[in-house]
């Protein structure tokens, strides 16, 4: 049953999306397990440019069956938006499997996710404001509404009676802004469960069945490991578990289902929204300003810049510690071709000490001070290499120096935004 779990190393933006797509076409399932239209996944097709933010990235293949997993929280108008705009491009949504058990996003929750962060004022998140911390607070407080709710009118109007006697009071007492009536919802809401009522299934069950009779399931993470709610810099974080235990509980199969865990990281490093960044270069420093542009650091969902940094060995030795990755792919290699010679964070410093490996304390991330491991660059296009023997020593050099850090094999290589632009070095899925 082989089950491979692909996820962030950083913090988010890694190039999941590329990657899911690249390596998609081994696999007969790939899942969301995670988050909600918070991500952005950029999948290039030939001339295509697509961004995803709910639907998983194997949607481009026909022979894979997407599914949206219970650990997942559904704006269903963004949902049927995507597909609409899938079908649109010519890529069939008719095999997107949606669990039952998925929660909802529901309209209060993108007021709430605003209004709480206006509140935070110069503490906010810097959320997405797609309503993904109200939506998974509504599930663990349970009074989170359910995607198979919305299949059963009485059940749903029953639901959403119950959730709105605490949320209008919210809204109305704490924030003061407007509040919602049953019948409003239900307008608004009703009309999509035909929409999306083919589509809905008892996935665990399926996946389950599925993994039994030998099939290949990638779950495909969001965000990434230093977002997720527990192991991320909290409270700077998104509200779910995007690390590979994550999969396991957002699909409802064993731990004994994953074989491998596919860690990805960008040669360097970035980060949207506020928290901690050992490794920032501000915009205003020529590298910084660098690596934004040639990276083409704008985030997909929200279209903010992206904050930039070196590349911190001690997150991804983390990320390698925390989600057991068997495997690593480095992005983005081909955008440090500029530079004469590159950093690398090996350590940080705090009050004296040294660490190596994360910080148990959040005040040390704040205000550590990373100790950098300067490389020689390699000044050269390397968008056209296709095997590691391609690239320059000094690139060598440094994919080599990345992995004795991390402890675990880099086995996939990009060098380029396409799916061709890639050097598969060791990624063997079938071992
Ligand atoms: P995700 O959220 O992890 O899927 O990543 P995003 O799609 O938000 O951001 C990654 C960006 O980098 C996208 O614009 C990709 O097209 C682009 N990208 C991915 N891999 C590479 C690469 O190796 N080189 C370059 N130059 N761009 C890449
Ligand atoms: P992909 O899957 C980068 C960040 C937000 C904010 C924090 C909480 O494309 O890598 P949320 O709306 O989730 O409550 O916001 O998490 N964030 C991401 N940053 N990539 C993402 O997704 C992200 N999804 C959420 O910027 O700091
Ligand atoms: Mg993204």
């Amino acid at each position: 049953m082989p089950g491979i779990v692909l996820v962030g190393a950083q913090w988010g933006d890694e190039g999941k999306g590329k990657i899911t797509d690249l390596i998609a076409n081994d696999f007969d399932y790939v899942v969301r397990y995670q988050g909600g239209n918070n991500a952005g996944h950029t999948v290039i097709h030939g001339d295509r440019k697509l961004a995803l933010h709910l639907i998983p990235s194997g949607i481009m293949y026909p022979n894979i069956t997407p599914m949206i997993g219970n650990g997942c929280v559904i704006d269903p108008r963004v949902l049927i938006e995507e597909m609409e705009m899938l079908e649109r491009e010519g890529f069939s949504t008719q095999r997107l499997l949606i669990s039952g058990n998925a929660h909802l996003i529901m309209p209060y929750h993108l007021d709430l996710d605003g209004a709480s962060e206006h509140r935070l004022g110069k503490n906010e998140i810097g959320t997405t404001h797609r309503g993904i911390g109200p939506a998974y607070q509504d599930k663990s407080s349970r009074i989170g509404i359910r995607v198979q709710d919305l299949l059963d009118e009485h059940i749903f109007r029953l639901k959403v009676e119950a959730a709105l006697i605490e949320k209008n009071d919210v809204l109305d007492k704490i924030y003061g802004m407007a509040t919602y009536t049953v019948d409003q919802i239900c307008e608004l809401y009703l009309p999509y469960a035909e929409r999306i009522r083919p589509h809905v299934t008892e996935s665990s069950q399926l996946l389950n069945q599925a993994l039994r009779d030998n099939a290949w399931v990638l779950f495909e993470g969001a965000q990434g490991t230093l977002l997720d709610i527990d192991h991320g810099t909290y409270p700077f974080v998104t509200s779910s578990s995007c690390t590979a235990g994550g999969a396991v509980i957002g699909s409802g199969v064993g731990p004994t289902a994953i074989n491998k865990v596919l860690g990805i990281a960008k040669a360097y490093i970035t980060r949207v929204g506020s928290g901690p960044f050992p490794t920032e270069l501000p915009l205003e420093d020529e590298i910084g300003h660098l690596l934004s542009s040639v990276g083409g650091e704008v985030g997909v969902t929200t279209g903010r810049l992206r904050r930039c940094g070196w590349y911190d060995a001690v997150i991804v030795r983390y990320a390698a510690e925390v989600n057991g990755l068997t495997d690593l792919c480095i992005t983005k290699l081909d955008v440090l071709s500029v530079l004469d010679t590159i950093k690398v964070c090996v350590a940080y410093e705090y009050q004296g000490k040294r660490y190596t490996t994360m910080p148990g304390q959040q005040t040390a991330i704040h205000h550590a001070t990373p100790i950098y491991e300067e490389l020689p660059g390699w000044k050269t296009d390397i968008t056209g290499c296709r095997n590691y023997k391609d690239l320059p020593r000094e690139a060598k050099d440094y994919i080599e120096f990345i992995e004795d850090h991390a402890g675990v094999p880099v086995s996939i290589i990009a060098v380029g935004p396409d799916r061709e632009q890639t050097i598969m070095r060791r990624w063997k899925p079938r071992d």
